[in-house]
């Protein structure tokens, strides 16, 4: 693990200007006045899945640190938890190319089917879909060095037991990377503040879990993510 990144959590206190509390979003659809998020619901059930991929593209900025922080290239093979319709799972797929592979997760059925579509438009082979609860996921369905787990646990209904079960799935020295909002952004987008989880929860599952903590980033004033190694 390389780069600047590898700091301290964050400053106490940090409130970033009004300006920036939008950065990954183009400044024609910035909200001005008042904040349009419609209320938050754990199962996503105010979106549906295009919805969804829509406000994905919106993060996409977040990417490259991901990827980043897990070292993939070309014939990686890394599984993405909770991919929803697949925004990242594509991205991640373009990256690892052909002769990788993305195991696209999701509880939902429909969501896989919207990545699916966007699959076969783009001939895309390297992606495995597979609809299960990542908590009960089983190890030997998949074969990943990686793992990505963005914007899924505040979804959760047994977060721990999802990271229990990613370093059940890694081999010792397997790299995860977990994204989440940080409860002390703005909410300009993303949950509100009493669903956000706050990074030293997620530390100490990922701890009960065996995997550990080799980075922190707080990438926005809304984002941040930790990158972890299974324990070998
Ligand atoms: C907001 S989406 C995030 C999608 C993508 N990871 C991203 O960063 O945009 C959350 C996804 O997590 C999925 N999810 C929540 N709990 C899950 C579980 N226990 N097992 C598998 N998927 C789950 C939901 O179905 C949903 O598609």
């Amino acid at each position: 693990m390389r780069g600047k990144w590898l700091g301290p959590p964050d400053p106490p206190g940090r409130r970033p200007d009004r300006a920036s509390y939008f950065p990954l979003i183009p400044a024609t659809i910035r909200p001005t006045t008042t904040v349009m998020e419609k209320p938050f619901r754990k199962d996503l059930s105010h979106r549906n899945w295009a919805q969804v991929y829509q406000r994905q593209a919106l993060r996409a900025d977040l990417l490259d640190d991901w990827i980043g922080a897990l070292g993939l290239g070309a014939g990686d093979r890394v599984i993405e938890i909770g991919a929803g319709p697949g925004y990242f799972s594509l991205a991640l797929a373009e990256r690892v190319g052909p002769k990788g592979m993305v195991y696209a997760v999701d509880r939902s059925a429909d969501a896989l089917a919207e990545l699916e579509r966007r699959q076969r438009a783009r001939g895309i082979a390297q992606i495995e879909r597979i609809v299960a609860d990542a908590s009960a996921l089983d190890p030997a369905a998949v074969k990943a060095r990686a793992a990505l787990l963005t914007m899924v646990l505040h979804h959760a209904d047994d977060p721990a037991g999802i990271l229990a079960s990613v370093a059940r799935l890694l081999p010792p020295g397997g790299l995860a990377v977990i994204g989440e909002f940080h409860p002390d952004g703005p909410c300009a987008v993303g949950p509100s503040r009493a669903h956000r989880l706050a990074p030293a929860e997620v530390e100490s599952w990922c701890e009960r879990a065996g995997l550990a903590r080799v980075a922190y980033k707080r990438q926005t004033p809304e984002h941040y993510m930790i990158a972890v190694r299974r324990d070998g």
